[in-house]
């Protein structure tokens, strides 16, 4: 939510211009999903930046109270979408649904703002997509969307897992690695010497490579504890996944919380040994579970509070109660091993996202925050206040054309050393900037000179940022030949200067110019953010995946690996599955 304050203050700071209060002009049709062809989805263009074309928003419910922050999605789909990036997105009541920054980083996984030697970071896990694992490294970029450090699972070069890159409070990675071993499989049906895929998470030194921690889960889980079936799996080529680690973070003493999709449980995991603390839920819980948290195949099991007194996971189901997904919010007792409902989130179309999915506390320290849900292979998110009620309710895509494993509301401040972009449109007397990554620009100050080398560039008119790209009209202003814009942040301060246009090139041009007013009596108006949805198909709509029936007979039907790019629909006793 942007304050009355600062907008007060950079409208008197620019009262030397013609000044226009510009609306965003995103605007969605759902007819526009295009189901004939599953690449089609939505994607906004800009006139000054051709380059990029990320997801466009659609926004089926929005309220006040939204919590600070952007929405991080690390874009995955279908590989002729152009849109596999990792994406930052403005959710605020005026700019909503226009494009922050996006970057050059193809499928990335957990995509998200962190910490890192006391510096904002973003992080994400770029590699290969396999079946239901993937095999890559790990990227982190600091505030000018450079790459600070890159780094792989120790001893497992390039083969990080998709699930997890958390870094801890030490500066410390939490990552994964999926990686196939020999096991006797004969208690389950399998051959003796069959394969599982062994499930370690690690614990490195970010800047050392150092391994400071290390679990595998046949160590200490029995196979007799999956709810997964070997099938036709448990082979060198096709392990049998009988865990699936998907979340692991560090609590406040230094002990571990895993989530292993296929058990439907969480485990606590000592840091002295690895040893099991405790089971939640799964075949052999040892805490006493209310049946309202029954849950599934879930992602994502966080503590909120370092007292371990509440947890959230994103309970992907079907349980035999509920065909679709949910955040949870718990209440843990680990004294009277007792877990109870606190609350359950869920968007207005009750979607069901068959595999990934997250679930935020935005902001933990606050008993009354409001909760983040992402739907993991399904292209939805939602936001909700602390009772659950629905607060955003969004879509990035149609239906299993693209989606993002997890979904994060986070701050974020952006400083790129890129210059900030111009597009002159001579003949159609309008200029078009925008500036990929940058947080602070709060109005774009016009200039005209005749020559790219002038020291003195005259200032004609002036514009709010509307979102990514803001079109200023320059109908009834006098322009010299050459144009370009200043970046002011909310108190007028210089973030930057765009190259000069004559309309047909760009041309470099000083930043160290002297300004100067002709006392133009220009009346510009400023429009909204360019945004154009691809061309697709006429009618087909993208309904959410919703139940009306009960999840027991897709439950057992289901198959518990995950698949990325499932575009078939699978019709199992009546409801569709994506
Ligand atoms: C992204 O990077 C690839 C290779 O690194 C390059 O070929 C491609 O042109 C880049 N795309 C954009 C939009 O910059
Ligand atoms: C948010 O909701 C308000 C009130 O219903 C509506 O006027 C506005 O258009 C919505 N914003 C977006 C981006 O859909
Ligand atoms: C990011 O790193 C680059 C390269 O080291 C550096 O030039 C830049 O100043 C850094 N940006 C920030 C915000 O620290
Ligand atoms: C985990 O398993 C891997 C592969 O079998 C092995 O190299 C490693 O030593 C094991 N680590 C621990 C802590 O058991
Ligand atoms: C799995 O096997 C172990 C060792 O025999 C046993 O202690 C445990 O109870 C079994 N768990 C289940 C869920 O059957
Ligand atoms: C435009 O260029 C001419 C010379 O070509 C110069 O005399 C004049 O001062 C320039 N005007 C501005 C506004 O810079
Ligand atoms: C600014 O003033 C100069 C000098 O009078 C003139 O040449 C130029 O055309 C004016 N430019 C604008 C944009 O009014
Ligand atoms: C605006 O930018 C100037 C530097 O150009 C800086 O001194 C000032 O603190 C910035 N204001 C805000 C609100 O960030
Ligand atoms: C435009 O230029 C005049 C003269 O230098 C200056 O007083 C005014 O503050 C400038 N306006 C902006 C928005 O930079
Ligand atoms: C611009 O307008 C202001 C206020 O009307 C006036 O004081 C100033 O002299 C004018 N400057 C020029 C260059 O005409």
């Amino acid at each position: 939510m942007r304050s009355l304050g600062v907008v007060t203050l950079a409208v008197s700071a620019l009262s030397a211009l013609p000044f226009v209060l510009a609306q965003d002009s995103v605007s969605y049709d759902i007819e526009t999903y295009g189901t004939d062809d599953p690449s089609g989805t939505p994607f906004q263009t800009y006139q000054s930046n051709g380059d990029i074309k990320p997801p466009q928003i659609h926004i089926n419910s929005n309220q006040s109270g939204l919590a600070e922050g952007f929405v991080f999605i690390g874009v995955d789909g279908q590989p002729t979408s152009g849109q596999n990036f990792p994406t930052i997105f403005d959710m605020s009541e005026d700019r909503m649904g226009t494009l922050v920054w996006t970057g050059n980083y193809t499928e990335p996984f957990d995509f998200k703002a962190q910490t890192y030697k006391g510096q904002p970071v973003l992080t994400f896990m770029i590699g290969e997509l396999l079946n239901g694992y993937g095999h890559g490294s790990f990227y982190v970029l600091n505030q000018s969307y450079v790459e600070i450090a890159h780094f792989s699972p120790v001893g497992y070069e390039n083969l990080g897992d998709i699930h997890e890159f958390t870094i801890t409070s030490d500066d410390t990675a939490l990552v994964l690695v999926y990686t196939p071993k020999q096991a006797d499989l004969s208690e389950l049906g399998g051959a003796e010497d069959g394969w599982i895929f062994e499930n370690i998470f690690q614990e490195v030194n970010i800047e050392t490579g150092e391994l400071v921690f290390e679990w595998n889960a046949s160590t200490h889980v029995g196979l007799n504890e999956s709810y997964n079936s070997i099938q036709d799996v448990g082979t060198e080529a096709s392990p049998f996944d009988y865990f699936h680690i998907n979340s692991v973070e560090k609590d406040a003493n230094g002990d571990y919380l895993v989530s292993a999709r296929v058990m439907d449980c969480v485990y606590k995991i000592s840091k002295d040994d690895g040893h099991i603390i405790w089971r939640l839920h799964g075949k052999q819980s040892d805490f006493d579970v209310e049946d309202a948290v029954n849950f599934a195949f879930q992602h994502d099991a966080r503590w909120v509070d370092d007292d371990q007194t509440r947890m959230t996971l994103f309970d992907n189901g079907p349980t035999d109660e509920i065909g679709y997904s949910r955040g949870l919010l718990l209440a843990v007792d680990q004294d009277a091993m007792t877990v109870r409902l606190i609350n359950q989130f869920y968007n207005a179309a009750q979607t069901f996202a068959q595999f990934e999915g997250s679930l935020q506390a935005i902001d933990p320290s606050d008993e009354n925050t409001n909760y983040f849900l992402g739907y993991g292979n399904q292209p939805y998110f939602a936001e909700f206040d602390k009772d659950g009620n629905i607060l955003l309710d969004a879509q990035f895509g149609a239906t299993n054309t693209v989606n993002s494993y997890r979904a994060f509301k986070l701050p974020w401040q952006g400083k790129p050393l890129t210059k900030p972009d111009i597009h002159y449109d001579k003949d159609g007397n309008k200029a078009y900037f925008s500036w990929n990554g940058a947080t602070d620009v709060e109005n774009w100050i016009v200039f005209t000179a005749n020559a790219t080398d002038s020291t003195t560039w005259y200032n004609v008119t002036s514009a709010r940022r509307t979102g990514f790209e803001t079109t200023i009209d320059l109908t009834d202003i006098k322009l010299e030949t050459y144009v370009r814009a200043k970046a002011v942040n909310s108190t007028g301060g210089k973030l930057g200067w765009t190259k000069a246009s004559d309309g047909t090139s760009l041309y470099d041009a000083s930043d160290d110019v002297q300004e100067d007013s002709n006392n133009s009596t220009s009346t510009s108006t400023s429009t909204g953010t360019s945004t154009t949805a691809a061309p697709t198909s006429s009618s087909a709509t993208a309904a959410a995946p919703s139940s009306s029936t009960t999840g027991a007979a897709v439950r057992a039907a289901q198959r518990v690996i995950e698949q990325v790019y499932v575009v078939a629909v699978v019709v199992v006793g009546g409801l569709a599955l994506a």
